[in-house]
């Protein structure tokens, strides 16, 4: 089998390093691992097949240096939107993670298990997105409700810290120590525009003209792209002070009446979903469930009191697999198939 030189920029992110773990677990045909990231971490190592590859800082010459075929991004919109270019003019294929591209007409944006074809419209710029965290797990589980008639969508989201980075993930623990040394009220916040520490934040980046934030923007424009159709979605996304695993709770208006029993079981035989769904064994998704898992979960699905087309739903996924690396590895095992 054909094996591939693959770089993976911001390998020493919490996206990059779950990218590189599942890597090693699909036992994807890897000839030479290239992880990049900035000058703070050159030198350090990666263990990856038995082997340490060492951390080069990312620059033009990256690429062509090493004769990268795949590069995987996950280092910021501004990294991508300055180095993409350069690693697919040294002949590799881009799968960015961050923001910067998904929206571009000529970008595919892909979620493997709805739009699978769209990943062939890569020759276009060499360069295919992956979505946004929120937006992955919720299109996977309208994709096979689609046949209904998806007449309008409103979410709201119960965001991890995780979301936004190590660094943010390590400002919750900071908090929680400083808590329970009695000194919260002084605890610093740089990640957060508040203290996430026992508290909840409904704003996950900026606010934009709509009063919607960029986050909302994103579940709500991605959504439309990658189902191709131009659905209603409204979202309120909020920060909420776990470590991994990002939950929704999303209402659906469907054009008929729908059966939650019949949607239930559809979604049991739906592509790399699991329905949670026992209320009275208290069975249904959390984040410390999903947390390491490359599944989405899907429970209490029950019809709307008053209004049968209308359907309730609470989905979780962690947001560093699912929502990040899974779906990137994903899409670049669709591209080898391509290849060879
Ligand atoms: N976290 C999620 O759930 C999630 C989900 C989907 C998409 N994303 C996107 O993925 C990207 C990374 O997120 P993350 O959560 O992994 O962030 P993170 O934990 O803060 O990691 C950032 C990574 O980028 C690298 N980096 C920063 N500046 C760089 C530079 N100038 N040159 C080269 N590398 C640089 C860092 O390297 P150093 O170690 O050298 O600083 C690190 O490896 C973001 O665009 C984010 O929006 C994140």
């Amino acid at each position: 089998m054909r094996k591939f030189v693959v770089a993976v920029v911001g390998a020493t992110g919490a996206v990059g390093e779950e990218m590189i773990e599942i890597l090693k677990e699909v036992d994807f045909p890897i000839s030479e691992l290239v992880p990049l990231a900035s000058s703070r971490s050159a030198g350090g190592t990666v263990e990856f097949g038995e082997k340490e590859w060492t951390v080069s800082e990312l620059t033009e010459d990256s690429f062509s240096e090493f004769g990268v075929e795949i590069a995987l991004f996950s280092a910021g919109g501004s990294i991508s939107e300055k180095y993409a270019p350069y690693a697919v003019e040294a002949g590799a294929v881009v799968i960015d993670n961050t923001s910067h591209f998904r929206m571009e007409k000529d970008i595919p944006l892909v979620v493997p298990e709805v739009n699978p074809d769209d990943i062939f419209d890569w020759r276009n710029r060499g360069i295919i997105a992956n979505p946004n965290c929120s937006t992955i797990q919720m299109v996977q589980v309208l994709k096979p409700l689609q046949k209904y008639g998806l007449e309008r969508v409103d979410v709201s989201t119960y965001q991890a810290t995780s979301g936004a980075g190590k660094e943010a993930m390590e400002e919750l623990g900071n908090q929680m120590k400083d808590f329970f040394e009695f000194k919260l009220d002084k605890s610093p916040h740089e990640q957060f525009p508040h203290q996430i520490a026992l508290n909840v934040i409904p704003q996950i980046d900026k606010f934009m003209e709509s009063d919607y934030t960029k986050e909302e923007e994103k579940m709500i424009f991605e959504t439309q792209k990658i189902l191709g159709m131009d659905l209603p979605v409204s979202a309120t996304c909020v920060r909420v002070p776990t470590l991994r695993g990002h939950g929704e709770s999303v209402t659906v208006r469907f054009a008929d009446e729908v059966d939650a029993d019949e949607v239930r079981e559809l979604l049991r035989v739906s592509p790399n979903l699991i329905v949670v769904d026992e209320p009275e064994e208290s069975a249904y998704p959390m984040p410390v469930v999903a947390t390491g898992k490359d599944e989405t979960f899907v429970g209490r699905i029950r019809s709307d009191l008053y209004d049968k087309r209308i359907l309730h739903l609470w989905i979780v996924a962690d947001n560093l697999r699912v929502g990040a690396a899974t779906n990137a590895v994903r899409i670049a095992q669709k591209w080898i198939e391509e290849q060879v």
